[in-house]
């Protein structure tokens, strides 16, 4: 097990490996009130593992699936916190995907001006991403992640246990943000590369993740708030977004992976990407999602709704341009529309 520290505005430690729920958690619990939140799924699965560990903690089980990461789920969560009688020094476990860590996240910065966090993340994308950083949130009006904060939890507990329960499609998914990290970690494109064979294999998503949370953490301990830097990390998250948004059919991950690929299209035909560079991370990003499907102007609106835009009417996106270096590119809005649907032509060849 490897202990990643992460000092930002508060200290977080993560701790990485095969075991780390067992060593960790039950120390965790020891010493105030506690709360478990997680998802119907993980519940079903780990019912016996959280009453062994978690006792007679109290608990709240969300119905799994983004659409519940709402404004009347997080009311729900917090009632079930003030009825479970919790104080400011107690310490919310969230223990599921990325909707469990960004809703329970959230509910634990909201509950008296802030109490303790423990994220357990389950599934590939949590673990190698959503689960470390701070970022908290719920959807509101069909916008992403729309209303949070940033609140750091005080400890990640990332154990490759939990990944054998995941269906493929979850792998998928959470490789979507493997693939993004490749792009932006000339380390990582090695790694990812060397393992382009074998990338569903789970002692594979082990050792990356590892890289991963250590390249997220770099970033976060530079500009926790997303000023500058950070931005970096939600690379091809703008058309990812606007699509997850407008049809949701597929996963966040696969989105991701979709919107890197067409981004990269455009930073290829600015002239911003390296050819033959753009070429492999868009060949990564095939080979993993499966096949990509043509985009319509009504699909790519959301991205005018983007976090990372500065001004109306212009839409930020981050470019890869060769390996391990990335650009943060600002176009007038139907300049971003008539791209990717130019880029769209090549989609489904
Ligand atoms: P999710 O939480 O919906 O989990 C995906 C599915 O897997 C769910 O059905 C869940 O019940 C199930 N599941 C969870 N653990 C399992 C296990 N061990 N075995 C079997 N099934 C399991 O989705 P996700 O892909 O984990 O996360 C996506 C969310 O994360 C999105 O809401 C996205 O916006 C958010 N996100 C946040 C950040 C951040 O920095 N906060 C970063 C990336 C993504
Ligand atoms: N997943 C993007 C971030 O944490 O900033």
């Amino acid at each position: 097990m490897k202990e990643i520290v992460l000092k930002a505005s508060v200290k977080s430690s993560v701790f990485v490996g095969e075991g780390a729920f067992h060593r960790c958690v039950p120390a965790l619990l020891k010493g105030q009130k506690n709360f478990l939140l997680t998802d119907s799924n993980v519940y079903e699965l780990y019912g016996g593992l959280i009453s062994s560990v978690f006792g007679n903690t109290p608990l709240y089980v969300l119905p799994a699936g983004e659409e519940n990461k709402n404004f009347s789920e997080l009311g729900n969560i917090l009632t079930a916190m003030t009825e479970a009688g919790l104080l400011r020094t107690s310490c919310l476990f969230a223990m599921g995907g990325g909707v469990v860590g960004d809703i329970g996240g959230l509910a634990a910065g909201l509950y008296m001006r802030g109490i303790r966090c423990v994220q357990i993340p389950t599934t590939v994308l949590a673990q190698v991403d959503s689960s470390v950083g701070g970022k908290t949130a719920i959807d509101m009006n069909n916008i992403k992640n729309v209303v949070g904060m940033f609140y750091q939890p005080q400890t990640v507990v990332v154990d490759p246990l939990f990944l054998r329960t995941l269906p493929v499609r979850e792998l998928k998914c959470g490789l979507g943000e493997i693939v993004k990290y490749a792009a932006l970690s000339a380390e990582i494109y090695k790694e990812v590369l060397k393992h382009i064979d074998n990338l569903f294999d789970l002692s594979f998503l082990e050792e990356i993740t590892k890289l991963c949370i250590d390249h997220k953490a770099n970033v976060v301990r530079k500009d926790e708030r997303e000023t500058g830097l950070r931005k970096s990390l939600n690379m091809g998250h703008t058309l990812g977004h606007a699509l997850e948004l407008y049809d949701k059919k597929l996963s966040h991950g696969e989105y991701v992976l979709i919107g890197l690929w067409y981004e990269t299209c455009v930073a290829q035909a600015m002239g911003l990407c390296k050819q033959e560079y753009g070429d492999t991370l868009k060949a990564l990003a095939r080979k993993v999602v499966g096949g990509i499907p043509a985009v319509t102007e009504a699909a790519i609106g959301g991205a005018r709704m983007d976090k990372k835009n500065e001004s109306a009417g212009t839409v930020t996106f981050i470019a890869p341009i060769s390996k391990g270096i990335f650009d943060t590119v600002k176009l007038p809005y139907e300049e971003y529309v008539s791209r990717i649907l130019e880029a769209a032509k090549e989609a489904e060849c």
